[in-house]
């Protein structure tokens, strides 16, 4: 067996926790052969909760789960710790505005950031969920300048995996069939959801989506925003936001991170913008990206016309703004 690595999730009483805890504690992540020491991270006021989670995890009496550290101190939850999932933030509240809510979560991006400078290993890989997600991995990254920028990515796999069930449905085939969907952008409702460089395999051929589908207008249009609108929609019929499926993505993020891609596939990750596509430099931006030894690369020479191009601005424009208020309300 190999050692046991620590990994820390945050917001482990909350909803998104309460599924992801089990995939990774069972292997889905880092391995059927990798033991892990779970840290798990939430506010004093849910202590008592906490200690419900950590009973629940030892009675799946799981293998590979060594250990598991509860706590509401950021220090000792990034204490060693190899991988990150920051997935606890202030959530919406009735009559908040959009600037109040960044600027609680991106305080508490702050915080997490100097602990997991201090406290965590230095090629430790931080998967940000918490809205704000990109803004909120920007500012988590600016507190720990002795960590890699390239160590801090935002999650918009729950984005690339709606739309690629989206086209698979729309075409008839199975999920697995749709490749290279991506999502650009802002976690938000101004990202952009792009096939135009995706394929998708009907019977034994492998045929651009365009098409597969058959309807420019579609993809231009409405699967754009039934993907951009796809997390209200479940809010909508739930009462409650996305919870399992958001689970399963950050699992596939950290899993592809942690494995890399197969060869000819990219992924959607918010990654810290060199300028590629002209996308302004130092936002967090998703963008596709290829992972080799635990390092991604962002794909270069996609299709991108004019209309792509209208998309990207629109969501850069939010990501820096976003980055603009956030900084401002660190520096208070
Ligand atoms: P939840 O409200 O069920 O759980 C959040 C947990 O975080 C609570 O237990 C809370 O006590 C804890 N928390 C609050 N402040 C904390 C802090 N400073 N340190 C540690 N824990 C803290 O929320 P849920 O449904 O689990 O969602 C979590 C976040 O994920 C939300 O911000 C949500 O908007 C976001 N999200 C992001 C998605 C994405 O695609 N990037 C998709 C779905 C949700």
């Amino acid at each position: 067996m190999a050692e046991p690595i620590r990994v820390c999730i945050t917001g482990a009483c909350g909803q998104i926790a309460y599924s992801i805890l089990y995939m990774i504690a069972k292997g889905d992540v880092f391995g059927r052969d990798q033991p892990l020491i779970l840290h798990l991270l939430d506010i004093p006021p849910m202590m008592g909760v906490l200690e419900g989670v950590v009973m629940e995890l030892a009675d799946c009496a799981l293998p590979l789960l060594v250990q598991v550290v509860p706590t509401a101190d950021p220090n000792v939850a990034f204490k060693d710790v190899s991988a990150a999932f920051l997935v606890g933030s202030m959530p919406r509240k009735e009559g908040m505005e959009r600037k109040d809510l960044l600027s609680a979560n991106v305080k508490i991006f702050k915080v997490q950031g100097e602990a997991l400078d201090k406290y965590a290993k230095k090629d430790v890989k931080v998967l940000v969920v918490g809205n704000p997600a990109n803004t909120n991995a920007f500012i988590c990254s600016q507190y720990a300048p002795s960590i890699p920028r390239e160590n801090f990515t935002a999650m918009t796999r729950l984005d690339q995996n709606r739309a690629q069930a989206n086209i698979a449905a729309k075409v008839g085939v199975p999920v697995e069939n749709v490749k290279n969907v991506v999502i650009w952008g802002n976690h938000s409702a101004t990202q952009f959801p792009d096939v135009k460089n995706a394929t998708v395999k009907v019977g034994n051929v492998e045929k651009s989506v365009y098409d597969a589908v058959g309807d420019s207008s579609y993809l231009e249009n409405d699967f754009i925003t039934t993907i951009q609108k796809r997390g209200a929609a479940v809010i909508a019929a739930r009462k409650m936001s996305s919870a399992m499926s958001a689970a399963k993505a950050a699992s596939d993020h950290m899993h592809d991170w942690w494995n890399g891609t197969e060869n000819g596939k990219w992924v959607s990750m918010g990654v810290v913008s060199d300028g590629s596509y002209g996308v302004p430099k130092d936002i967090v931006f998703s963008f596709p990206v290829t992972i080799e030894n635990k390092q991604w690369k962002i794909v270069q020479g996609l299709t991108v016309d004019d209309f792509s191009r209208s998309k990207f601005a629109v969501t850069a424009t939010e990501l820096l703004e976003e980055k603009e208020e956030a900084t401002a309300v660190c520096k208070l």
